[in-house]
């Protein structure tokens, strides 16, 4: 323990709007996403790496001493750490031939029947040490950190066998111990069927049940379990013997549900009562008011809707106006979404579903922490939070879904700490 003397504060002042996403402690709702519960001209004051003070610049100002950092924000919008809750940022190579055989004509579908798509980067990954994978990682991690991210939810599922699976879990856990980014690990070893179980998919799902599953959860190396829930993929009634499995386990569940294909995943995602239900772009109107009566939040995906070279996008504003507690993330990976940046999904959301800014941060903070078990600790700018804070070089925060290919940040903290700056001053 610092004692009060040796105890670190720092004070943010000058921020033309803090963006404070204060409010009720659970996730917001309806008209709810739209308050972001700003305060105009503000600052805040963070002592050992937690949030101690919001308030006016004036007030905050008042309460600076001769110990004090002082970070001047020159008028700049200051928001939460983006949390980014659907991403697969641990992986060997790239699909950037895929990429270019689809901008030819090729679907993503038939990529993935010849045995490219996941199967493809599954090969890489198994091919790459751990060390190797850490180090790709890496470079991932500090791409999120200068887009204004500052915790991920990270999936396994390039591994597909026992070993490789623990394999990205244990390359997961070096990165959140390594780099400033906070990872918060789900497995997903239902990721596809890989290609040696093809004609026996029940011993891998056998696999995934009697052995993965037991692993994962001594090691304690995953608060989460996923599964792809698709045509071709895994089935309904597959799903929901994994993920029962993953409960018995004491594992959170999540589900890649109707990205492709309406397949029944929203409704088994009710059924089962998952904290979770992503992509969903093809989910009904059914599918949408079973999500509400079990109280699953939405994790919605246009980045690999957009990269996909598809118009369909899923149906945001039928799910707010229904009460789900949206959530917004990249689903950075190597095939379906190549992109880190949270605010190009903000674009993407305000243009093709019509979300404005506003429930568009609610959805890629607040709401985000909470579909992750975090809402006490993250996605807001309160007093007793962790200082996860960003200084984005705007004065409006409508400018980060507005414009968009460029990076916003200008200062970026994780816990207190400095961990970007755009124009560092040695
Ligand atoms: O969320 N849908 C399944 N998984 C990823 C795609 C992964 C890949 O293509 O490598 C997704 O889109
Ligand atoms: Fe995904």
């Amino acid at each position: 323990m610092l004692s009060e003397k040796e105890s670190k504060t720092v004070a943010v002042v000058n921020c033309s709007q803090l963006v404070t996403l204060g409010g009720a402690a659970r996730p917001r709702v309806g008209p709810e996403m739209r308050e972001l519960g700003i305060i105009a001209d503000g600052g805040l004051i963070v002592r050992d790496g937690r949030i101690e003070q919001v308030g006016s610049s004036t007030q905050i100002k008042a309460g600076i001493n001769a110990d004090t950092e002082v970070v001047d924000a020159g008028g700049r919008v200051v928001l939460p750490g983006f949390v980014d809750a659907h991403t697969h940022p641990v992986f060997a190579g790239t699909r950037a031939g895929e990429f270019e055989e689809r901008s030819a004509g090729a679907t993503y579908q038939e990529i993935s029947a010849r045995g490219g798509g996941i199967q493809s980067t599954v090969n890489q990954t198994r091919a790459a040490s751990l060390d190797e994978l850490v180090s790709a990682g890496r470079r991932y991690a500090a791409w999120f950190l200068r887009g204004g991210t500052t915790t991920v939810e990270a999936k396994s599922g390039y591994g597909l066998s026992l070993e490789d699976e623990l394999k990205i879990l244990r390359a997961i856990k070096k990165l959140d111990e390594e780099t400033p980014l906070r990872y918060v690990p789900t497995f997903l070893g239902a990721h596809t069927v890989p290609k040696e179980y093809a004609a026996r998919r029940d011993q891998y799902i056998a696999l995934i049940v009697d052995e993965m599953l037991p692993q994962v959860a001594r090691e304690k190396l995953a608060e989460f379990a996923d599964v792809f829930c698709e045509q071709n993929v895994f089935t309904t009634d597959e799903s929901w013997k994994i993920l029962s499995a993953a409960r018995c386990h004491g594992l959170g569940l999540r589900l890649h549900a109707d990205q492709l294909s309406l397949s029944g995943g929203a409704k088994l995602a009710a059924e089962l009562g998952t904290v979770t239900a992503d992509h969903l772009e093809h989910t009904d109107a059914d599918g949408i008011a079973a999500l509400k009566s079990a109280g699953v939040q939405p994790v919605l995906l246009p980045g690999s809707v957009y990269a996909l070279g598809s118009s369909r996008y899923p149906a945001a504003r039928e799910m707010i106006d229904a009460g789900l507690a949206v959530v917004l993330a990249t689903d950075f990976n190597p095939g379906s979404s190549p992109t880190p940046s949270l605010t190009t999904i903000l674009s993407l959301a305000s243009t093709h579903m019509k979300m404005t800014p506003a429930e568009s941060i609610t959805a890629s903070t607040i709401n985000a922490a909470y579909s992750l078990n975090r809402g006490a600790e993250l996605g807001s700018l309160e007093p007793g939070k962790i200082a996860d804070i960003v200084i984005h070089d705007c004065d409006d925060y409508r400018e980060l879904a507005y414009f968009f290919g460029i990076e916003h940040p200008w200062k970026v903290y994780a816990a207190g700490e400095l961990v970007f700056d755009r124009f560092p001053s040695k």
